[in-house]
Parts: C-alpha cells; sequence; structure tokens
C-alpha cells in the first residue's frame, strides 16, 4: 500500500519539471540578458491554465508575471518596466526563457522561474552575474624638460588588472586609481607611467578578467633627427627666397625712383 503511495508520488514529481538552461548566467552592461527556462508542457495549447512568474529570490521582487494568456504587469518592480519580455510563441512548447533588455549592474543577482500548468508546479534558480567592458583607453601624454608620463583611463566593471610593458617586455612600475563604483555601476581607471625620454616604446595592458576581455595599447614615441634637419634645411630655403625677394622689391624702387628722376 506504502509502496503504491511512493509509486504514485514519484510520477506526479516526474510528470512536471521546471530547469534553467544556465544555473550561472554573465549578463553584460547594455546588451540583452536571456534567462533560460523550461517546464514541460500540457497538451492544451491555448495556454489557459498556464501561470509563469519570473522574481527575484532576495525580495520576491516581481520581475515579470503571464497568466490568463497575457502578460500581467500591474505588479512588475519599476526597475524592470519595459525592459522584460517572454517568447510567447514559445510557451506552448515549454519555454519561459526571459528577455531583459540593455543589462544594468543591478540586474545582477538570484532569478526564480516558477511555472504551473495542469501537470503541476515547479521552480527554478538562476544568478546572474554582471559585468562591463571597458571602454576605449583615452591616451594623454603629459611631458616637461625633465620627464614624460603616459595615461590612460577608461571604465568597465569589474576591478580590472593593469600592467605596463617596457620594450623588452619587461614589467614597469605604475600609478593606478580606481574611483567608483559609480551610479552606472562602473569603475573609472586612471593609470599613469613615467618613462625614459628620448625615445618611449610601452604598452598599457588591461585584463577583464570576467569577460574575457584584454586590451593592449603600445605607445611609441620617437625623436627623429632627419625631421628637424628637413625642418632646418625648408626653414633656411625660406629665409633665403624671403631675403631674395626684400632684395627684389628694393631694387625695383630705386630703379623706379632713378626713371622718375631721369624724366624730370
Ligand atoms: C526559448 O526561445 C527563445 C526564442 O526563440 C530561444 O532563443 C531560447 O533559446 C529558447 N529557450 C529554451 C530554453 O528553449
Ligand atoms: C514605458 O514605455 C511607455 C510607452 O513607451 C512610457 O510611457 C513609460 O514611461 C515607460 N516606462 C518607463 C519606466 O520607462
Ligand atoms: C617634471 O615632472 C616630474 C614628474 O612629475 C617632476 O618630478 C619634475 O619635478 C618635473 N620637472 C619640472 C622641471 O617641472
Ligand atoms: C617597441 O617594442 C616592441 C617590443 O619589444 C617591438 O616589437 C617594436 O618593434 C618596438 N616598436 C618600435 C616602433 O620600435
Ligand atoms: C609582470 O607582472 C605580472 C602581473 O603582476 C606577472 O604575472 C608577470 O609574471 C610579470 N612579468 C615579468 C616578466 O616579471
Amino acid at each position: 500500500m506504502l509502496w503504491l503511495l511512493f509509486c504514485v508520488v514519484d510520477v506526479l514529481v516526474a510528470s512536471f519539471e521546471v530547469t534553467v538552461t544556465n544555473k550561472h548566467l554573465l549578463a553584460i552592461r547594455g546588451h540583452p540578458a536571456v534567462l533560460g527556462c523550461e517546464f514541460t508542457p500540457d497538451p492544451d495549447p491555448d495556454l489557459s491554465s498556464l501561470v509563469v512568474t519570473w522574481q527575484r529570490q532576495e525580495d520576491a521582487r516581481v520581475v515579470h508575471s503571464f497568466y490568463y494568456q497575457q502578460d500581467q504587469l500591474d505588479r512588475q518592480s519599476v526597475k524592470y518596466h519595459n525592459r522584460t519580455s517572454l517568447y510567447i510563441s514559445e510557451l506552448h512548447k515549454g519555454n519561459a526563457s526571459l528577455r531583459i533588455a540593455a543589462v544594468r549592474p543591478k540586474d545582477a543577482g538570484l532569478y526564480l522561474c516558477i511555472v504551473s500548468n495542469t501537470k503541476g508546479t515547479g521552480r527554478a534558480l538562476i544568478q546572474v552575474t554582471y559585468g562591463a567592458l571597458y571602454s576605449e583607453p583615452r591616451l594623454s601624454i603629459h611631458v616637461n624638460s625633465s620627464a614624460l608620463k603616459v595615461q590612460f583611463e577608461t571604465e568597465g566593471f569589474p576591478k580590472p588588472e593593469v600592467i605596463w610593458l617596457g620594450e623588452h617586455d619587461q614589467n614597469l612600475s605604475y600609478h593606478l586609481e580606481i574611483h567608483g563604483q559609480t551610479e552606472d555601476g562602473l569603475y573609472f581607471i586612471k593609470s599613469i607611467c613615467e618613462a625614459q625620454k628620448p625615445v618611449v616604446n610601452i604598452t598599457f595592458t588591461l585584463k577583464n578578467h570576467l569577460l574575457n576581455q584584454n586590451l593592449q595599447r603600445p605607445v611609441f614615441l620617437g625623436y627623429d633627427e632627419n625631421t628637424t634637419d628637413h625642418m632646418i634645411i625648408i626653414l633656411a630655403v625660406l629665409s633665403v627666397v624671403c631675403i631674395l625677394l626684400v632684395i627684389g622689391i628694393i631694387c625695383l624702387a630705386v630703379q623706379k625712383q632713378n626713371k622718375q628722376r631721369s624724366s624730370l
């Protein structure tokens, strides 16, 4: 008798399932994120008994919900307004995946996919991690009579690894400032490397390990003697031409004066 009961319970449990595609999802700032979730569909194609609720586990905030055959967004958290959608045409196949447009820092956290239909009720959990690619580093160079400083600035998330390499791939010492995390969820990075004049050949490297981002920006500053020599020659030629022109104009003026005198 007991054995039979276990069997029935077993069948009931096994008959309905909610599963997530990935337990951990890496969401990138500004890009859409798709939280994959599947359930055992029921044969009823009109979805009348289907209830899908996506919510944050931490505080039970509603991210998205669907019942009575349509999206129900009255109780949706303001933070998710206009940013979420289900794949409605896929629901009858058991696809309850949630799409979040343009990921923001606060989207990081735990999400529950809760589904029920005539076959049962179930839930599954997804952890979403947030990352932001570092922007193209902005280069600036500061020079005074004795030193030369190369500086890069960029923003991203999480904290990066910064390395400066010299001409022979040796590690150089540098200064690194990390500010933030700003309201838009980014760290502001400023790194300065002091270089030896006159020739500079150094490479700034920034790695965002979470997103497998590896930026390498070489900087080469050469002091080319030939350029200076050419400049001197060009300047010399220009001066000579100027002097000749001035002499010519004076000669013409003198000639004119002489003619005027002789005609008088
Ligand atoms: C659900 O449907 C969407 C849109 O077709 C698709 O990208 C996604 O991979 C599907 N997810 C699952 C778990 O089948
Ligand atoms: C959502 O979109 C509607 C219509 O485009 C707009 O009126 C509303 O302000 C938006 N809500 C938010 C929170 O952005
Ligand atoms: C040039 O910059 C270096 C590094 O900031 C500083 O130590 C030095 O005093 C500066 N030299 C002059 C002449 O301003
Ligand atoms: C700078 O150094 C790198 C690494 O040693 C080298 O490959 C490259 O040719 C150098 N660049 C110039 C312009 O000399
Ligand atoms: C340079 O520094 C990085 C990180 O600090 C380290 O992994 C690497 O081995 C160092 N390379 C050399 C040539 O010292």
